[in-house]
């Protein structure tokens, strides 16, 4: 609900459980109050302290007022040059070459419904969200800021956006415009999920200390070192409890989030665009939308804050038609053949697995052009005949008739130098003229910020997927973006590329959703490297990480669970020992894990043993009945695989709480190891579950409280898993 009281300008936004509050203060300075747990929508601005602080300079308005400080209020969408000189929000650059931005109020509307951002991936919905728009005037450019707010009352969801509009008559550069900008008092700290290739999103925890401390990329990708989604909590939030804050931009390309513990110890959150080498022209009458921000305040713990976070991807953000529909469980050949097979070898794997009850058979790299390693080919989205005669036209039916969809690898914004592709078009690929350029896994980055580079590359695609029946795609994406510069744009405008590049990639997933809508396309870039917000629009699964074996993914998936529903994290049983780790974990473990995923196998199930290949078919079949409460239920992390336990274990609640699946994984076994119970959570208080099974019925406060006991582990790795079922009051 959003509640306007123009006459003092107190404008406050409420969810079910939070309040979020600004004010048009003096001098037209749009000021933060409040975020928080829910409270009333009187003025709160008395929260607000304005004393003369040294080195805080004041605006000319506020005369000899030396109390009035940009320096010190705080903002609801910072400024810079002009005082406040904390984390901006807007850069301008006007023609004169000045470096500033003076934001003041100018008015504010509300509307049913949520809005949306031209070109962007954004939360959507219909009369359960409310918009609100601010806007704001930079007079002496006229430049104007419309901010949009986005309130999803159910689910405790405030996302936001800037409009940034060109009113004046002269051309302005935007030096940095963030998409969220928030300030907090109190100490703090900050949670952020980083990693490297292979090992994506670690959780990492520590106080705010002075300055500034950020989360962000400038590969040009969201990346696999740091996630565009960060926690702001007060210490001592946990699971179940404190305040705590969750921040998620839904954005796919160089970003920064980047918190600031400012001289009056209080908290900025700023959000957005990476400024590294963006510098955007906006002519008269032109205007710049930033990508959305999502905010989820909660004030009883991280598990809350994540449920809501899930909900809300999976019915604002994820699409039709595979949202809430269930993902076909699949076979990749990657793991098991890389660049090496040929038609007989990929139906003999497609052959063993729809035996086994597996739906989807998907084709990986090196089916295309001059592809037999990774030096070569890229570009040249032509099937290669002599690993597939016939083509697709012939290898598609005999998969289709195993009973199996066939899906396929692509790399679309990839070339490689030694490919058709590139020898006709050097200068579609991103590379400075006079520089050589930088490879990363041998290949050059297209400059899909052009039209015609795009134009080339679909028309390419569609006459594979227009070829036979395919009902899925993994687009991939396998390096860093360096040597940025777009022959098509002058000097001045090449700091537009970076963003450029990615209003283009989401041009090109926008045509596929449009003209293939059935097919599902699963995201990818070396695993998760771009595991974020923005791509799940396009992309409703994204591979999780490269790395599977399965006691890694505890580690890599629980960090992912923070921010993004289960349903949308790429996950499959591999091969043992295990490429990267060459650790052996049983196949049981391994479909555990999976299962807390979209669930599917990477290996040749051919080279398994009878009694594997009976835990394969048993797991998919357990997994095709269970999906539903593990996809669309409540997710609870049980304990914290960081915290160094015996063993870590999470769980999927229904939503009217009558079956849960609780999973647990051991990790190393010792001698003469502790006894240990589980203690889970969510279930109905007073509800009697019956524990695979079996006779004897288990009180839903006593499975809470007093807990589970685990049974004790007889070696390493081992899984298990409990599903309960609610026997009274009434009957699953
Ligand atoms: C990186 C992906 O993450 C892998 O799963 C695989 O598709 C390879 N690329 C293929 O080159």
């Amino acid at each position: 609900m959003i509640v306007l009281d123009e006459k003092s300008g107190i404008i406050t936004l409420h969810t079910k459980n939070t309040t979020y509050q600004m004010k048009a203060g003096s001098h037209g300075v749009l000021l933060h109050t409040y975020y928080g747990p829910r409270i009333g929508d009187g003025d709160l601005s008395y929260l607000i302290r304005c004393t003369d602080r040294g080195f805080s300079p004041n605006p000319s308005e506020a005369g000899l007022d030396r109390a009035f400080s940009l320096d010190t209020l705080p903002q609801e969408y910072s400024t810079c040059g002009v005082g406040d000189f904390r984390l901006p929000s807007l850069e301008l650059e006007p023609e004169d070459g000045s470096r500033l931005s003076d934001l003041r109020y100018k008015g504010v509307e509300r509307r049913p419904g949520k809005y949306n951002l031209p070109g962007l991936p954004a939360f959507f919905g219909g009369e359960e969200w409310e918009t609100l728009t601010v806007t704001l005037e930079d007079a002496a450019t006229q430049v104007e800021v419309e901010l949009l707010y986005g309130v999803l009352e159910e689910e405790d969801l405030i996302t936001r956006a800037a409009w940034i509009v060109n009113r004046g008559s002269r051309t302005v550069r935007l030096r940095q415009a963030a998409s969220l900008c928030l300030d907090f008092s109190g100490p703090m700290e900050l949670i952020t999920f980083d990693g490297c290739h292979a090992m994506e999103r670690q959780m990492s925890r520590a106080p705010l200390r002075p300055g500034i401390q950020s989360a962000e990329s400038v590969r040009g990708t969201s990346s696999h070192h740091h996630n565009p989604f960060v926690i702001l909590c007060e210490e001592g939030a946990g699971e179940e409890q404190g305040l705590c804050y969750g921040a998620a931009l839904v954005y796919s390309g160089s970003f920064q989030a980047a918190a600031e513990r400012t001289h009056l110890e209080n908290n900025r959150l700023t959000m957005g665009i990476h400024p590294y080498h963006f510098r955007y022209a906006l002519g008269p009458g032109e205007s710049f939308v930033t990508p959305e921000a999502a905010m989820v305040c909660s004030p009883s713990g991280f598990g809350e804050m994540s449920r809501h976070f899930h909900r809300a991807i999976r019915e604002h953000l994820l699409r039709d038609p595979w949202k809430g529909e269930r993902h076909p469980v699949l076979i990749n050949n990657w793991e098991a053949t890389e660049f090496h097979f040929d038609a007989e070898k990929l139906v003999d794997i497609a052959r063993e697995a729809a035996a086994l009850g597996i739906e989807m058979f998907v084709m990986d790299d090196g089916w295309f052009g001059k592809r037999d390693t990774d030096y070569s080919g890229l570009g040249d989205w032509q099937v290669n005949q002599k690993k597939l005669p016939g083509g697709l036209e012939a290898l598609v039916p005999r998969i289709n008739e195993l009973g199996m969809s066939f899906g396929i690898w692509v790399e679309p914004e990839m070339v490689s130098e030694d490919s058709d592709l590139y020898r006709a078009h050097p200068d579609w690929a991103l590379g400075v003229p006079g520089r050589s350029r930088t490879r990363g896994r041998s290949q050059l980055v297209l400059d899909f910020s052009r039209r015609e580079v795009r134009d080339h590359i679909y028309g390419e695609l569609k006459k594979v997927l227009d070829s036979a029946k395919i009902r899925y795609i993994k687009w991939d994406m396998n390096r860093s973006l360096t040597d940025v510069w777009s022959a098509a744009l002058p000097p001045e405008r090449q700091g537009e590329v970076y963003h450029r590049y990615v209003l283009g990639l989401y041009e090109m997933l926008e045509r596929l959703h449009t003209d293939y809508p059935d097919v599902l396309i699963e995201g990818c870039s070396g695993g998760g490297g771009r595991f974020d917000a923005g791509m799940l629009y396009y992309t409703p699964q994204i591979w999780c990480s490269d790395n599977t074996d399965a006691i890694d993914r505890l580690r890599i998936q629980y960090g992912t669970s923070f921010c993004y529903p289960v349903s949308t994290m790429g996950a499959h049983v591999s091969a043992v020992p295990n490429g990267l780790t060459g650790r052996s974990v049983p196949m049981e473990t391994r479909g555990v894990v999976a299962m807390s995923g979209t669930f599917g196998y990477e290996m040749d199930l051919g080279k398994c043993t009878a009694e594997e290949k009976e835990t394969v078919r048993e797991q998919t079949k357990r997994f095709k009945g269970w999906w539903q409460l593990i996809q669309e239920g409540d997710y609870y992390r049980l304990t914290d695989p960081f915290g160094g336990g015996a063993f870590t274990a999470w769980e999927h609640v229904s939503g009217d709480r009558r079956e849960a699946l609780v999973s647990i994984v051991m990790e190393t076994a010792r001698a003469t190891p502790p006894f240990s119970v589980l203690r889970l959570r969510g279930l109905d208080a007073g509800a009697l579950y019956q524990v695979n099974g079996s006779e004897e019925l288990w009180r839903g406060d006593v499975l809470m409280n007093a807990g589970w006991p685990l049974p004790l582990p007889t070696g390493d790795y081992q899984a298990m898993q409990l599903y309960l079922c609610a026997k009274r009051p009434s009957s699953c």
